[in-house]
């Protein structure tokens, strides 16, 4: 079901009690507050138990932000999805730019990666975007289009339909240098486009296409006001309450 959801990716920050403090400090900054969207943490591994203790998931709901292509055996250090699903945690970033390009993680990876976490009942949240240079060259549609074809178009129309996509343009990330409220309805649509080319419209039009990039409580607003963006994964902002809530609230 297409819903309005603000997702925070922790990345490598947080000490275990910082993670638990920054936690519990949103569930009660959101706790009797209407708001018109899903909200979602994504820590790192050993927060989950902790944080999952303290989360009441009708307020803010939790994830894990990558899991093994394995099931289970002798990967030292690697983190199954049935592992993270056994923590409470429902959601898990697969795919991020940066697991992408710092560990080598290939669209064939994702594709074991994706089978592990809906096997494991773990809602993906699947990051796809292009780097500046691909966007400069004019080439960020045919980019976006093979990581989605090459990673999710041997899924069912019925697993395709429990996945969340975010669409995180590599340039954006970490920057400081937002893409325009245009620049990405344009790419939303794009893709909704090409979910339907492959599974039809009403699977497209079900499912949430988020932002992530740069967004922040100033451009918030501006680009969830675009009718194919579904929300937002926040890098930076989602380190505090006081920058997480606003876009929340941007909703
Ligand atoms: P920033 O919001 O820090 O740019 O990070 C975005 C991101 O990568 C979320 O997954």
């Amino acid at each position: 079901m297409r819903k309005n959801i603000v997702a925070g990716n922790w990345k490598m920050n947080k000490t275990l009690q910082e993670g638990v403090d920054l936690a519990k400090e949103l569930q009660t900054a959101l706790n009797g507050k209407k708001v018109n969207c899903d909200v979602i943490v994504c820590t790192p591994f050993i927060h989950l138990t902790a944080v999952n203790a303290l989360l009441d998931p009708t307020i803010v709901k939790l994830g894990a932000q990558n899991c093994a292509d394995k099931g289970s055996g002798a990967y030292t250090g690697e983190v199954s999805a049935a592992m993270v699903a056994s923590t409470g945690a429902q959601y898990v970033i697969l795919g991020h730019s940066e697991r992408r390009a710092y560990y080598g993680e290939t669209n064939a990876i994702l594709k074991e990666k994706l089978k592990q976490a809906l096997e494991n009942k773990l809602t993906p949240i699947f990051c796809i975007g292009e780097v500046l240079a691909e966007r400069e060259a004019g080439k960020q549609n045919s980019v976006v289009k093979t990581q989605i074809e090459d990673s999710l178009f041997e899924l069912s129309a019925e697993d395709f339909g429990k996945i969340i996509l975010a669409y995180e343009p590599v340039w954006a990330i970490g920057t400081g240098k937002t893409a325009t409220s245009e620049q990405a309805q344009e790419m939303h649509a794009y893709i909704r486009q090409t979910i339907a080319g492959k599974y039809g419209a009403s699977v497209a039009n079900e499912t949430s296409i988020l932002y992530g990039g740069s967004a922040n409580a100033g451009n918030a607003g501006e680009l969830f006001a675009n009718p194919d963006v579904d929300g937002g994964l926040i890098g930076g902002a989602s380190l505090k309450v006081d920058t997480f809530l606003p876009i929340v609230e941007a909703f």
